[in-house]
């Protein structure tokens, strides 16, 4: 019998550098209160968040994610042409195909690398590291561009005080490729499609082409999705670092999904992270930005503690579906 040969990879992979991208609006609390009935101090108070930003309308997702991209490329040392992956995990493309991974595959000069989008919402990146990291070393790629990138603001209803204020628009990117060390952990992932109508897109395109239904935008059960999140998500945190064979105190950063602070704030009092683990709080002035949100908050903390770099960083994502992932990271 003919023997088939079959890939293999190298042992270890880590994220080279990471690149960010933000609106290019900065949009304050009192932008917004208006139409929701709300305030600067309720917003401020129950979220944490100041401003947040949100990109003009000739400035999309995919331009966001290609800004970002060309950070992460320039600061990695990796010839673009020597990307063969890129992975984009996104919510917000306005164009259901091609996917916005191929267009800035060519954009960034990483054309012909195989090139798709996902959508794990506000998991979608921490699910992009994982299969960046499977990917190559099982040999299937070599170096992988990984990208979380989000126009929220074209899929938010203004009158809407469930999510609406809460949402920006960002990409943050990250070069993945091999390493003598341990740079990714394993990741714990997973979803509850049964809680899909928890938190997700008010309606279908089909219904609005229908005139049925408004434009879709995004909604949620606040208090359920609250709950979820502090309760669950801080399990499985702890079990992310279980897998990585790490306590909290081997930390040097804790970078979770920006989607309030107070779940911030309930996640460092429940992992019982000490004094010195830096924590990612970019959605004070960003907002949740979705994808993006932890690559950008990562490269924030990076530029103002850059002796965090080479540091182990815990991080998590979470969101519609109730799909969550985690896993630990070696910072850049
Ligand atoms: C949305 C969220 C900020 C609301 O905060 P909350 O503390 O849960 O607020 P509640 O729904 O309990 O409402 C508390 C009060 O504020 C009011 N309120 C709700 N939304 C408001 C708003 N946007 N502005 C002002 N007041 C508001 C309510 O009417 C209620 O008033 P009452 O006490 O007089 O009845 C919060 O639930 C949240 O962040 N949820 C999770 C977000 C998340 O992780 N999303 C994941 C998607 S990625």
């Amino acid at each position: 019998m003919t023997t088939l040969k079959q890939a293999t990879g190298p042992a270890f992979t880590r994220i080279y550098s990471l690149g960010a991208a933000r609106g290019d609006r900065v949009v304050p609390n009192d932008d917004l209160v208006g139409p929701i009935d709300s305030s600067d101090e309720w917003i401020r108070q129950r979220t944490g968040i100041e401003t947040r930003t949100r990109a003009s309308a000739g400035n999309l997702a995919v331009d966001l994610a290609t800004e970002a991209a060309r950070e992460a490329i320039e600061k990695s040392g990796v010839d673009a042409a020597s990307i063969d992956l890129v992975l984009i995990a996104t919510i917000s493309n306005v164009q259901q195909t091609p996917s916005m991974a191929a267009v800035v595959a060519d954009r960034v000069g990483a054309n012909p690398a195989a090139a798709y989008d996902l959508n794990a919402a506000c998991a979608g990146y921490a699910y992009a590291v994982a299969q960046a990291d499977a990917l190559i070393r099982a040999g299937a790629a070599h170096y992988a561009l990984v990208i979380g990138a989000e126009k929220l603001s074209d899929i938010v209803d203004p009158t809407d005080r469930s999510i609406s204020f809460l949402l920006g628009d960002g990409a943050g990117a990250a070069v993945v490729g091999p390493s003598d060390e341990p740079g990714i952990s394993a990741t714990v992932w997973g979803s509850d499609g049964s809680k899909a109508d928890a938190v997700g897109m008010n309606g279908t395109l089909i219904d609005f082409r229908n005139g049925e239904a408004a434009w879709p935008t995004l909604r949620q059960e606040g208090q359920t999705v609250f709950r979820w999140a502090v309760w669950e998500m801080a399990k499985v945190a702890q079990q992310a670092l279980e897998a990585a064979g790490i306590t909290a105190d081997d930390l040097a950063a804790f970078i979770p999904h920006q989607a309030n602070m107070r779940i911030i704030d309930e996640f460092a009092k429940q992992l019982k992270l000490p004094e010195h683990v830096a924590i990612g709080r970019d959605i004070a002035t960003t907002g949740n930005t979705s994808a993006a949100s932890i690559p950008l908050a990562a490269h924030r903390l990076l530029q103002e503690q850059p002796e965090l770099s080479g540091g182990l960083a815990l991080q998590i994502g979470f969101g519609a579906g109730l799909v969550f992932g985690a896993q630990v990271v070696r910072l850049p």
